[in-house]
């Protein structure tokens, strides 16, 4: 970072990087992650970034983040890095990809799709384009845009 760093280093946990500006808040989201669980974390947010023009970073102490819990990241984040600490050293650096196909975590937006009146039934995306996002229904064939899974995630 150009200007120095904002927040130090960690010891120990998981650095989430080059997340598009401005979706930290919504990746915590998608980890669950409300603020009363009590991990230490920092949110830096708009900062210069080399190859993104303007990105935020995620910095969470002592928690390691699932490969469900990345795959649901590449929604919003598909160029992220997930950089594990361990002893203030990158031990691993995960670039996760966008899956292919997407079950639940979101919903259908046709209200009358199957997946919107029978309780038993999961939603499931199919990935068209995988930046942006863009999931098309299995049941009913209906599109959800970036847009859409942004707010979803966000509501
Ligand atoms: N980081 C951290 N605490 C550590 C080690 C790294 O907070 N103990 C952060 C860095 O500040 C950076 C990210 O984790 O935001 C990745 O670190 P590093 O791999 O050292 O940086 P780069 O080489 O710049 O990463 P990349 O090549 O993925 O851009
Ligand atoms: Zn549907």
């Amino acid at each position: 970072m150009k200007n120095g760093l904002i927040v130090s280093k960690i010891k120990n946990g998981t650095v989430i990087d080059h997340i598009p500006a401005g979706r930290a808040l919504a990746v915590l989201r998608v980890l669950g992650i409300r603020g009363q669980e009590g991990y230490r974390i920092a949110l830096v947010m708009n900062v210069e970034s080399s190859k993104m023009g303007r990105k935020d970073i995620l910095k969470i102490e002592e928690r390691a983040i699932e490969e469900r819990e990345a795959e649901l990241i590449t929604l919003i984040a598909p160029e992220a890095t997930i950089n594990i600490v361990k002893d203030y050293e990158v031990v691993e650096k995960r670039k996760q990809k966008v899956p292919d196909k997407i079950t639940g975590l979101l919903r259908c937006t046709n209200p009358s799709c199957i997946t919107n009146n029978d309780p038993e039934a999961a939603t499931k995306f199919k990935t068209l384009r995988k930046s942006p996002i863009e999931l098309v229904c299995e049941y009913c064939e209906t599109r959800i845009t970036e847009q859409e899974v942004l707010r979803q995630i966000l509501e």
